[in-house]
């Protein structure tokens, strides 16, 4: 098997969604997704869902653009966080320790291979909820709200990059993350690769931009309770005119059930039943897709959208022509 440290990644957090349409944008995760607001400050709204520990996890930010700003990863202890920290220096990848912000101790700012931003930091503040926001239940950091499409926390992050290959390897290799399934091309290299931090079957993802942009960004996942509750948000965004890009249907590959909506500042958010599948095998050899494999469709069989290769953020000069053409069958 391949020698590993340790599982050094606890998950994702804390992810700064950018956004040139901010009230509409603040309308999807608070009114729609059931989201809580903890914090303005600036031009950015912060988020959190009502099964996450910590005190917030997505940084809505007012811009010019669409697009991901930074990406905080949490370590699983102190010692994980020195030891990816002195991994990622030794690359030259790392910008350097940064002060604490809103409900995150203090972080070490990195960039990936494709100039995606990322902070990683293991201290962290607990969610305290107010009169209005406290649980029945002690074990729950935060009350159910029970409307909308009522997310549970966030789940996984998928990027667009230049270069699927070094992209991945850095994650392979300096974040020790562990790779469980991936698209191989018939000419050699990845289309895509899925990366797991524990036994969840994937927390970060890369695919190719089509584009050949660097530090792009495909989708955001949330957490849902189940599959009904998927079925149902495709029934609330119908009514309220989110656009529905794709399902609810299920993957090929690590087989959740999923649905894709552009939230209107024309980010692409998933809704995904994650929990369903655990890797448990700690030998779990690397899923390999083939192009031809992968042209079969989905799980049950339906083609992928072809705006999932083409629509990404920060749109590039002609995305909207690029969609359209896409969904018509042409390549711009
Ligand atoms: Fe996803």
């Amino acid at each position: 098997m391949a020698e590993r440290e340790n599982f050094d990644l606890a998950h994702i957090s804390a992810v700064e969604i950018l956004t040139p349409k901010f009230e509409e944008s603040l309308w999807f995760f608070k009114d729609l997704l059931a989201m809580r607001e903890v914090a303005r400050i600036g031009d950015s709204a912060y988020l959190r869902c009502w099964d996450e520990y910590e005190t917030y996890s997505i940084k809505l930010t007012a811009s010019d653009t669409n697009g991901v700003g930074r990406t905080m990863l949490r370590a699983t202890s102190p010692e994980a966080l020195q030891r990816r920290v002195a991994a990622i220096e030794d690359t030259g990848y790392g910008e350097g320790w940064k002060d604490p912000e809103v409900g995150i101790g203090e972080y070490y700012e990195f960039e990936d291979p494709d100039e995606h931003l990322f902070g990683i930091y293991y201290d962290t503040e607990l969610y305290q909820a107010d009169e209005q926001d406290r649980p029945a239940l002690k074990n729950q950091a935060a009350r159910y709200p029970g409307r909308g499409v009522n997310a549970r926390r966030l789940d996984h992050i998928n990027y667009l990059a230049s270069d699927v290959n070094v992209t991945g390897d850095f994650w392979d290799q300096v974040m020790k993350a562990r790779e469980t399934e991936q698209v191989e091309l018939d000419a050699g290299g990845y289309a895509a690769r899925w990366f797991r931090f524990a036994q969840k079957s994937y927390d970060v993802v890369y695919s190719d931009d089509w584009t050949g942009e660097r530090g792009r960004f495909h989708h955001l996942a949330f957490a849902t309770d189940t599959r009904e509750d998927i079925l149902k948000a495709a029934d609330f965004f119908l009514e309220e005119g989110v656009y529905i890009e794709y399902g609810p249907y299920k993957h090929a590959i690590n087989q959740t059930f999923f649905l894709y909506v552009w939230e209107p500042g024309g980010n692409r958010i998933e809704f995904a039943n994650a929990g369903a599948r655990l890797i448990l095998n700690p030998d779990q050899p690397v899923v390999n897709w083939s192009e031809a494999e992968r042209a079969k469709g989905q799980a049950w069989g339906m083609k992928t959208v072809p705006t999932f290769h083409t629509h990404g953020t920060p749109y590039v000069e002609n995305q909207e022509e690029i969609d359209r053409a896409a969904l018509e069958g042409r390549r711009v």
